[in-house]
C-alpha cells in the first residue's frame, strides 16, 4: 500500500506490512542506507536496500535529490532516533539528480545562496519546515474566522483606489510606456488605458472589505497585497499576504480583543499541529544563537517565545503614554541612539517600537489613539480632535505585526478629512455611500501574514518565509 512517510513514521500498526513510498533522497550511505523524504514531514525514513534483489545499475543512480519509488517491508528499526525503517526489495529511480550540478547538497548553504535558488530551497529541512508551518497558519486563520461566523471575501487585486493614501502602488496599465497617449494638456490620457482610468495593484483590501462588512456583518480577507515602498529591510516585501477582518458594530476595544484572541488561536494551532517542524526550527535557532556573542543571545527558545505571547495579556498603551515612556527613558549612550522622542506627534521608528516591547513592557503591546496626522484618512477621529482610534500591535523581535482602527462612520467628518488631505471626493464616492446608507460603528485590522510566519518560525528575514519573495531589484522567479 502507498503511504506518506509521515503516516509510516507515526503508525506502529503498519509493522511488517508491505509498503510503497515515493520521495527524494536526502542522504545515502554506501548505496545501502537511504534517508528518503517526501515532504509530508521533516523526518526522513531510513530505507535499507537489500543488494541481492536490486539491480546494481539502478543503485548507481542514487544520489542526493534523486526521486525514488521503493517497495519493501516496514520493520522496527534498531537505529538511533528512528522507530521504523523500510527493508527495501524493489527500487526504481524515477528521476536522477546529477551530483556534479545539483545545488542542494547535504551541507550548510548560506541563506543568500538559497534565496538565489528559491525553486529548490524548499527541498532543505529549514525551508520545508517553514513552509509547512506557513501552511498550518493559513489553515488556522481560516478555521478561526469560519468558526466565529466570518465570511471570507475576495477583494480585488486590481483597484482604482489607494486605500492607505501612502502612494506606494504598482501601476497596472496596458499603455505603451514609451509612447503613451497624451491629452491636450500633455498628460497621460488614462481614458485610453485598459480600464479607462488609473489603476493599481491593491495595497489593502480594507475599503472593499468595509463595504462587505456593512452587509455581511463579519468578514475577512486573506490575499496578496502589494507595496512599492523602497524598503530593503528584513521586514518588508513588495508582495505580501495580509489578513484583514472587518466587523460591523464593533469599536476599537472590540477590535483589540479580536486581534489578541485571533493571534493566540493561530499560534496555539501551530504549537499543537507543527510539533516536529517547530522542534527542528527551535534547534536551528539555538545553533544560530551560539554564533552570536553571549550578550546578544536570546534568553528564550522559540517555543518559549510563542508560549510567552500565549500566556500574557497584550499590554494596551495609548500613543501619548508611549511618548511619555520614551521621553523618560534613559538614553542609550553606548549605541549612540536615544530612544527619546522630542515631539508629541512624531511617528514611532522601529527602534522606539522595539524599545517599548523588548525593553520596557517585555510583552506584546497594543498602541492606540495615534495622532490623526500620521495615520490614514479613514480612521475614526476621537473627541479630542487630535487623535484617531488607531491601533498597532507590536511584537518582540518583529515590531509592527498588526495595523488597524475603528473607521470614521460619520459622513461629514469623513468628507472633511478627505478634503483636508486634498483627495478627490469623487474617487471615493462609493466609500462615502457606506456612510450615507445605514452607516454604523465598525472596525478592522490587517495582519501581515509573513510577519506572523517570521515570528512563529524564528526566521530572521521575511524573504525566507514566503516561497518566492519579491523585493526591490528582485523578481527572478
Ligand atoms: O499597517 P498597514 O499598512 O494597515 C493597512 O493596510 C490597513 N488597511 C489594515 C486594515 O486596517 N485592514 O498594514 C497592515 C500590516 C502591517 O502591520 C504589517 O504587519 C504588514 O501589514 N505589512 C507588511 N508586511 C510585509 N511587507 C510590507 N511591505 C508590509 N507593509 C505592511
Ligand atoms: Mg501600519
Amino acid at each position: 500500500k502507498a503511504y506518506s512517510i509521515r503516516e509510516l513514521l507515526e503508525g506502529d500498526d503498519k509493522i511488517l506490512q508491505e509498503v510503497t513510498v515515493k520521495g527524494w533522497v536526502r542522504t545515502f550511505r554506501s548505496n545501502r542506507f537511504i534517508a528518503l523524504n517526501d515532504g509530508s514531514t521533516i523526518n526522513n525514513i531510513q530505507c535499507v536496500v537489500d543488494f541481492e534483489n536490486i539491480d546494481e545499475d539502478e543503485l548507481k543512480k542514487i544520489n542526493t535529490g534523486a526521486a525514488l519509488e521503493l517497495k519493501g517491508t516496514l520493520v522496527e528499526s534498531m537505529g538511533k532516533g528512528q522507530s521504523v525503517e523500510i527493508q527495501v526489495n524493489e527500487l526504481e529511480v524515477l528521476g536522477t539528480s546529477d551530483p556534479e550540478t545539483y545545488p542542494i547538497q547535504p551541507k550548510k548553504h548560506s541563506m543568500e545562496f538559497l534565496r538565489e535558488n528559491a525553486h529548490l530551497r524548499v527541498r532543505t529541512n529549514t525551508f520545508s519546515a517553514v513552509m509547512r508551518v506557513r501552511n498550518a497558519l493559513s489553515f488556522a486563520i481560516h478555521q478561526y474566522f469560519q468558526q466565529n461566523g466570518f465570511n471570507y471575501v475576495h477583494t480585488p487585486i486590481i483597484t482604482g483606489s489607494d486605500a492607505e493614501g501612502a502612494g506606494e502602488m504598482f501601476r497596472v496599465s496596458t499603455l505603451d510606456p514609451k509612447n503613451p497617449p497624451l491629452t491636450e494638456e500633455n498628460e497621460i490620457d488614462y481614458k485610453e488605458d485598459f480600464f479607462g482610468k488609473e489603476t493599481n495593484l491593491t495595497v489593502s483590501g480594507q475599503l472593499e472589505g468595509e463595504a462587505y462588512a456593512m452587509a455581511l456583518g463579519k468578514i475577512y480577507t486573506f490575499g496578496p497585497t502589494f507595496r512599492a515602498e523602497n524598503s530593503n529591510t528584513s521586514r518588508h516585501l513588495a508582495e505580501f499576504w495580509m489578513v484583514e477582518p472587518e466587523v460591523a458594530f464593533m469599536d476599537l476595544d472590540g477590535n483589540m480583543d479580536l486581534a489578541e484572541d485571533f493571534i493566540k488561536y493561530v499560534l496555539q494551532y501551530a504549537l499543537d499541529n507543527c510539533k516536529d517542524d517547530l522542534e527542528f526550527l527551535e534547534k536551528r535557532l539555538l545553533d544560530e544563537e551560539k554564533t552570536k556573542p553571549q550578550k546578544d543571545r536570546s534568553e528564550m527558545t522559540l517555543t518559549e517565545k510563542i508560549r510567552f505571547v500565549l500566556d500574557n495579556n497584550f499590554k494596551r498603551v495609548s500613543y501619548t503614554e508611549a511618548i511619555d515612556i520614551l521621553k523618560n527613558s534613559k538614553p542609550n549612550k553606548k549605541k549612540k541612539f536615544q530612544y527619546i522622542i522630542e515631539e508629541w506627534g512624531a511617528d514611532l521608528q522601529s527602534e522606539h517600537e522595539r524599545f517599548l516591547v523588548e525593553k520596557h513592557f517585555k510583552c506584546p503591546v497594543i498602541l492606540f489613539d495615534y495622532p490623526a496626522k500620521i495615520k490614514a484618512f479613514y480612521m475614526r477621529l476621537n473627541e479630542d480632535e487630535k487623535t484617531v482610534r488607531a491601533m498597532d500591535i507590536l511584537f518582540p523581535g518583529i515590531g509592527e505585526i498588526v495595523g488597524g482602527s475603528q473607521r470614521e462612520e460619520r459622513l461629514d467628518v469623513l468628507k472633511q478629512k478627505i478634503a483636508d488631505l486634498g483627495i478627490d471626493e469623487k474617487e471615493l464616492w462609493w466609500y462615502l455611500d457606506l456612510r450615507k446608507y445605514g452607516s454604523a460603528v465598525h472596525s478592522g485590522f490587517g495582519l501581515g501574514f509573513e510577519r506572523l510566519v517570521l515570528f512563529t518560525t524564528g526566521m530572521t528575514n521575511i524573504r525566507d518565509v514566503i516561497p518566492f519573495p519579491r523585493t526591490p531589484q528582485n523578481a527572478e522567479f
